[in-house]
């Protein structure tokens, strides 16, 4: 059942040379406030090489004199601690459920741990992702070197990119998670546009996607929803969703679910009230035509920067065609006039994190398509109110955004099923 992780393991060892192990810590309780614990997560490495959920583990795997092998840390079992938190696995479930070949309980870590690092020539894990695990790692290796003075030097190596380019081409059974990820989010959106009415608060249409995504199996958003009425889709990381929603106003909500430890992402913008404005269609029209032409440029043997090109390119044409920029196509690109509305990046990878690991450059050049990646899309223009254009367009906030699965073939919009026409949206919310 828990096979998959032990493959992923056995490539993740396969990649390292000879007398070299590899640290992988697991997440912590969380506290919200005093003794009470936000929902635990599990990190997402951690996971994707383990499959295991429980707090405060830890996993190595090595490859010295000629043996491979794979140890998890973990809680140990208590039967008071399991009256009060629930099951744990313990290290003998550990073993027999996750397939490792070693299991220890978390407390036995400082005492085992330096004897099996002991031997290896190189220690890789990834820098600076866990709070105060770099220096322990330290301590660790230091412990460990001063077993033997003549041993092999531990050289410490950074294994973010390696970790990360494993999880950035995604196997069969996450393209399934993701893709069901997708479409309860694409559910909701579409829920959320025949339901929204002027008159309700941002924190109610919040609360209806998270209800959307909880009903179909996804109990957590995998980030904090966007439910951005009028101007305050202007602000990018708008999370305050606590406004009243206007009539004539149009309305950003970046949601998506986490489904199985998986994200999805998908932002959609429609008007409040059901009708689109003159001044926001235009708008619109520009974000959506950016938009599908950026997804054109996900193919195999395009790189990243094609589609955040194509995303510039079609969007300060857009903006001097409505008057919003004046002055040459070519000296405007050239300024990054473009910049002032449309700011962020057109994508980001996606999978167990929202913004997922994975490297955006590879041999001294921005990273080409392979099959089984997935990015964002995610065009968009912003007029802030402060903006020096007419006053008709200040206030208007447009992005759109799908998940793309590159392909053999070209690529898969995972999350097409909500509507971006603007007819198809009005006719929706009618
Ligand atoms: N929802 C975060 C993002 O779109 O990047
Ligand atoms: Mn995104
Ligand atoms: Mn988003």
């Amino acid at each position: 059942m828990h096979n998959i992780y032990k493959q992923r393991r056995e490539e993740l060892i396969g990649k390292l040379p000879r007398n070299s192990s590899i640290l992988i810590p697991g997440a912590d309780t969380v506290y919200r406030n005093s003794d009470s614990s936000f929902a635990f997560r599990q990190e997402s490495s951690f996971y994707y090489f383990s499959g295991f959920s429980e707090a405060g583990s830890l996993m190595l795997i090595s490859n010295i004199n000629n043996e491979i092998k794979s140890t998890i840390f973990v809680p140990e079992k208590d039967k008071t601690k399991e009256i009060w938190d629930g099951f744990r696995y313990g290290p003998k479930g550990a073993v027999e459920t996750f397939l490792f070949d070693h299991a220890f309980t978390n407390q036995e870590t400082e005492e085992i741990l330096p004897d099996l690092i002991h031997g290896s020539e190189k220690l890789y894990f990834a820098f600076g992702k866990k709070a105060g695990f770099d220096e322990q790692v330290i301590k660790w290796v230091q412990k460990a070197n001063s077993k033997d003075r003549h041993a092999q030097n531990i050289n410490l190596i950074d294994a973010s990119s390696l970790i990360g380019n494993m999880r950035l081409i995604k196997d069969e059974d996450e393209i399934n998670i993701i893709k069901k990820a997708c479409d309860i989010s694409a559910n909701a959106h579409i829920e959320a546009m025949r339901h929204v009415k002027p008159g309700m608060n941002e924190q109610e249409l919040e609360a209806f996607y998270l209800y959307n995504f909880a009903k179909d199996g996804g109990r957590f958003a995998a980030y904090t929803p966007i439910v951005a009425g009028g101007a305050n889709a202007c602000v990018l990381h708008y999370v305050k969703n606590d406004e009243e929603l206007k009539d004539q106003k149009l309305l950003l909500v970046d949601a998506g679910c986490e489904y199985e430890m998986y994200a999805s992402d998908i932002t959609r913008t429609y008007p409040v009230g059901g009708k689109f404005t003159e001044e926001q269609l235009a708008i619109y029209k520009i974000v959506l035509e950016a938009h599908k032409e950026s997804i054109n440029q996900v193919k195999i043997g395009n790189n990243i920067m094609d589609a955040q090109h194509k995303s510039e390119e079609v969007i300060l044409k857009g903006l001097i065609e409505i008057g919003i920029l004046e002055g040459e196509y070519e000296d405007l690109m050239s300024k990054g006039a473009h910049k002032e509305f449309y700011m962020h990046k057109v994508g980001h990878w996606l999978g167990l994190d929202v913004h997922d690991a994975g490297d955006y450059t590879e041999e001294d050049d921005h990273m080409k398509y392979k099959a089984g990646m997935i990015t964002t899309i995610e065009p968009g223009i912003y007029i802030g109110e402060d903006a020096n254009v007419d006053e008709k367009w200040k206030g208007i906030g447009v992005r759109i955004e799908d998940d793309i699965l590159v392909t053999n073939e070209g690529n898969e919009n995972l999350t097409s099923k909500v509507p971006v026409d603007p007819h198809e949206i009005e006719a929706l919310m009618a």
